[in-house]
């Protein structure tokens, strides 16, 4: 199982988590990986201010995504992981 956690804090929330957890969604639907993968929302993880989203899977670092991003940051850390 794969975690995947985005920040819905207020700074990343401003910068398109909403629209970050729909495309991940979206994405889990299209690749039918409801068995695999886990989708959260999760509170400020202490490293706002950057670009982007915070994002992190499993225990790792979180990493900035941008919604533009989103589509590769999966494709790299889901489907080819
Ligand atoms: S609000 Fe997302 S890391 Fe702080």
């Amino acid at each position: 199982m794969i975690n995947i956690n985005v920040c819905i804090g207020s700074a990343c929330h401003v910068k398109g988590s909403y629209n970050m957890i729909s495309t991940f969604q979206q994405l889990i639907e299209e690749h039918q990986l409801h068995d695999q993968v886990e989708l959260r929302g999760v509170f400020c993880m202490g490293c706002c201010g950057q670009e982007g989203v915070s994002v992190r899977i499993g225990e790792g670092s979180p990493e900035k995504v941008t919604p533009i991003q989103a589509r590769s940051f999966f494709k790299e850390k889901v489907l080819e992981s």
